[in-house]
């Protein structure tokens, strides 16, 4: 029985960082993830990291951005902890070895981007994710910290009202394990795959909320699921913001820049779910051209975009044989980043005790409606941190409580009663395509009452068909059928949470937009809402929301 004091699920950067915080607090810490950490999503991730690092920027000003951006939903203690800490975590990730872009004073270079009043990002080409993954992994290996790879989660063991530790099977031999600890923290990414198309791998499966939610963790504002502007065909392969930052213009078939009927003033670089909801707009009023309209980079200075894009260049060629010199580039919107997740609080915890939670699946409260392009990463590093040292600290109070080994046993028979059932005409991929094509029509950019409804109820069918699934493999060794099987559950659980809470939401705010409730009402809503379970599916309540010293005012346009 594999037993630490502190297990990390997940092994993207808010996984990595923690694990690196637990043992820098002396705790046996493991990761232990489904795939190899260095094929986590965070590697996908071009932009960068925010953190005021420069002159006439400062912590106040991001923190006033993010919550602007967040359409006043934000936690204001979180994001004042995100904000204040951005600089030193940044640092601490390039004194580890991420070779970040310089200025001409060979400081840290950053960039524009968008909903942003200064420049901010620190960036490493168009490929911090790869460049920071990479980093996290290598202190990993130095400070020897197990990692479990190819092990999927399939439940956390709750017992006395306590996390325990989780049960998991190895891909490579198909056995079930219990692993105990005395913590566990989730970081198990996003929940984008729910989606299609999406930006996110084809990893970000909602397991992270789904394992929570099922072990009595509420979830937070699940309906706020932010789209991307600007993303290729129906792929969903991300064309990163610093391409607009960098002046890239948005024109419809036409070659207008549309955008200027949006905000004027920001142009491309408004608040993304202003861009999208315009890019949507386009595209559905007949002024795009095959589902798609242009991004345009062709007059900018070609030295300084193959050394800024230079991943996007290689992109381009690769699966569009475009050379954006030259060509315009067909974009779409596609889902992003989900804003909402685990309910937690700056340090991670859940509210149950030993389960704690970090980065894409778990939510502070501090990105509010909306989250701006470059608070994810750094979401990932400062929480991430946080969650290890708090989880390290509870392990170090807590005495050894091994659950039940009938818990282990009877955690793992839902895998076992999936292998055992006959092949029918479904197939995991059939109904996931479906989910996917019904939460981007129904639960998308736009939304309203009906289509929300209509939404309910094909999720009700499609998780009958789930409860009916069998498989075809019936093999133990790299069984991805009952993987699929079972992220396919976790998917459609969290759908059915989003689908509920963006019902309650009478209201339009940040990336969730009602076009039968198209304005932000602050009497009613501004509250954040609550998602638990009972037997007859999520409840949806409210919580308030904690105001410092941003007091809600009008939405400035341009954030
Ligand atoms: O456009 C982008 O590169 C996305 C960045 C982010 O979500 O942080």
């Amino acid at each position: 029985m594999p037993q630490h004091d502190v297990i990390v699920i997940g092994g993207g950067f808010a996984g990595l960082r923690a694990a690196l915080e637990a043992r820098a607090s002396s705790a046996d810490v493991a990761v232990l993830s489904k795939v190899h950490p260095m094929r986590s999503h965070s590697s996908g991730a071009h932009s960068g990291v925010n953190a005021a690092l420069k002159s006439g920027d400062s912590w106040q000003d991001h923190a006033k951005d993010t919550i602007e951006a967040g359409a006043y939903l934000c936690d204001q203690k979180a994001v004042e902890v995100l904000c204040k800490n951005a600089s030193e975590d940044v640092v601490a990730l390039e004194r580890m070895g991420v070779i970040f872009n310089r200025d001409s004073d060979g400081r840290i270079d950053v960039m524009p981007f968008a909903g942003s009043s200064h420049p901010r990002t620190c960036y490493a080409g168009d490929s911090a994710g790869h460049v920071i993954l990479q980093v996290l992994y290598e202190q990993v290996l130095r400070s020897q910290i197990p990692t479990y790879d190819e092990w999927f989660v399939s439940s956390i063991l709750v017992e006395d009202g306590m996390c325990k530790g989780v049960v998991a099977r190895e891909l490579k031999t198909g056995q079930n394990h219990a692993f105990y600890a005395k913590a566990v923290i989730l970081a198990t990414g996003g929940l984008g795959r729910v989606y299609s198309p999406s930006t996110c791998s084809l990893t970000g499966t909602a397991d992270g909320p789904a394992l929570a939610y099922r072990a009595g963790a509420p979830l937070v504002d699940m309906e706020m699921v932010q789209y991307h502007p600007t993303t290729l065909s129906d792929r969903g392969i991300l064309i990163t913001e610093a391409a607009r930052g960098e002046g890239g213009r948005l024109v419809n078939k036409d070659g207008d820049r549309f955008m200027a009927a949006s905000d004027a003033g920001a142009m491309e670089m408004a608040a993304r779910d202003v861009c999208s909801r315009a890019v949507h707009a386009e595209i559905q009023e007949g002024r795009g051209e095959n589902g798609n309209v242009y991004l345009d980079l062709r007059h900018l200075d070609k030295g300084r975009i193959s050394d800024r894009l230079r991943e996007t260049l290689w992109l381009l060629e690769d699966l569009e044989d475009l050379d954006p010199s030259k060509d315009l580039i067909p974009v779409r919107p596609a889902m992003h980043r989900p804003i909402g997740g685990v309910r937690v609080d700056t340090f991670g915890a859940t509210g149950l005790p030993g389960l704690y939670a970090a980065g894409e699946c778990a939510s502070t409260g501090a990105h509010g409606a909306n989250r701006l392009g470059g608070n994810s990463l750094l979401d990932c590093v400062v929480f991430g941190r946080r969650a290890g040292e708090a989880a390290a600290r509870h392990s170090r109070g807590a005495t050894w409580h091994p659950p039940q080994e009938s818990l282990a046993i009877a955690e793992t028979a839902g895998f076992n009663e999936i292998a055992s059932r006959a092949p029918g005409k479904d197939t995991p991929g059939i109904i996931r395509r479906e989910l996917g094509s019904l939460m981007n029509r129904k639960v998308g950019i736009l939304r309203d009452e009906a289509g929300l409804k209509d939404a309910a109820s094909v999720l009700r069918n499609l998780k009958e068909r789930h409860s009916r699934l069998g498989l075809r493999d019936k093999d133990a060794a790299y069984n991805t059928d009952i993987i699929s099987a079972a992220e396919l559950g976790n998917m459609l659980d969290v759908a059915e949470i989003i689908i509920a809470a963006a019902l309650a939401r009478r209201e339009s705010r940040g990336c969730h937009y009602r076009t039968d409730f198209p304005q932000r009402d602050d009497v009613k809503w501004l509250r954040r809402s609550v998602a638990t379970r009972s037997t007859r599916g999520p409840i949806i309540n409210s919580a308030p929301v904690v105001v410092t010293q941003w007091n809600p005012a009008e939405r400035n346009p341009a954030r």
